[in-house]
């Protein structure tokens, strides 16, 4: 009776520990959505008129930005055509907050096929410095 008793305790504990890892799991992925979405809306709104909402440009003037060297290459040489700019497209520096450009950089760097590791936005303003 006792043993049944321990072996159903532990299992409890084994499915409230599973269950717990899952809720974090789950919570840290819709946070990685939040992001996501945050850094698509941040292009729709600061990009696109450029770089198209299917990040492919416009041949010849705006260049793709799906499937770039340079997107694909390093969040920081994105930031860095950000603050700076470069050519026609504008510096951003003042116009977007570091979790801005974040945001958008990883979303850039994580659309249309792309695929990038994330930049912080503590990253950026080192790169503001
Ligand atoms: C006014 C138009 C315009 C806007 C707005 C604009 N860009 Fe650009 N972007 C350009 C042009 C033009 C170039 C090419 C510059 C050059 O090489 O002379 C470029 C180049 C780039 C590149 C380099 C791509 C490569 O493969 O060389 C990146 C990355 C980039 N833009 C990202 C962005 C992001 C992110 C935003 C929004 C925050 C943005 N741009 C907004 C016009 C724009």
């Amino acid at each position: 009776m006792h043993t049944i008793t321990r072996v159903t305790c532990l299992l409890g504990i084994g499915l409230l520990t599973s269950m717990s890892v899952a809720a974090a799991v789950a919570e840290s992925a819709s946070i990685a959505t939040q992001a996501f979405e945050r850094g698509r809306a941040l292009f729709l709104d600061n990009c696109a008129e450029c770089h198209q909402s299917n990040g492919r440009g416009l041949k010849g003037i705006y260049p793709s930005l799906a499937g770039s060297e340079v997107v694909r290459g390093s969040g920081a040489d994105v930031a860095l055509q950000l603050i700076i700019g470069r050519g026609e497209m504008p510096s951003f520096s003042g116009a977007m907050t570091p979790q801005d450009m974040a945001d958008v950089i990883n979303y850039v760097r994580n659309a249309w096929g792309n695929e990038g590791d994330a930049i912080d936005a503590g990253a950026i303003e080192r790169l503001l410095d």
